[in-house]
């Protein structure tokens, strides 16, 4: 498939948009900086902080850091479950909220087995997904435009 060019211009902090990419959704989320902080406290629920487990298909080496991507603002990441391929739903909103935990920072909800992911799309422990969420190869043309693929 051909890479898909993205202009990031209108996201607002806290807003995100989705994009397809070799017929799979792609997000594209601006962390404002309350979510950019919220990754170190989730850093110690996610079973994979450092995303080592299948970092070669799964997170480029630019993106192997605690924010999963090249920019600690922007997360751009394929938004398929990495349990059974279900598409998880955001849940960016911090709190309690049915079936996430009352410190919830916010996040994705898988509907199908109730994975979670936080803002870096790094799976909570004992979740029936047992990967974090693909960070696709990108890049920036601009501070504006992103390449996916
Ligand atoms: Fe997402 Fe099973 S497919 S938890």
């Amino acid at each position: 498939g051909a890479p898909v060019e993205v202009d990031i211009a209108g996201l607002a902090p806290g807003e995100m948009k989705t994009v397809e990419w070799r017929g799979k959704p792609v997000w594209i989320l601006k962390r404002s900086p309350e979510m950019v902080e919220s990754l170190k406290k989730t850093d110690g629920q996610v079973a994979d902080p450092k995303s080592e487990r299948n970092a070669n298909d799964l997170t480029p080496e630019y993106a192997r850091n605690e924010y999963r991507s090249r920019k600690p603002e922007i997360l751009v990441a394929v938004g398929i479950c990495s349990h059974l391929g279900c598409s998880p739903t955001t849940k960016l909103t911090p709190g309690a909220q049915p079936s996430l935990p009352d410190d919830w920072q916010g996040g994705f909800l898988c509907p199908c087995h109730g994975s979670t992911f936080d803002l870096a799309g790094r799976v909570f422990k004992n979740k029936p997904a047992p990967d974090n969420l693909q960070v696709p190869p990108h890049m920036y043309l601009s501070d504006t435009k992103l390449i996916i693929g």
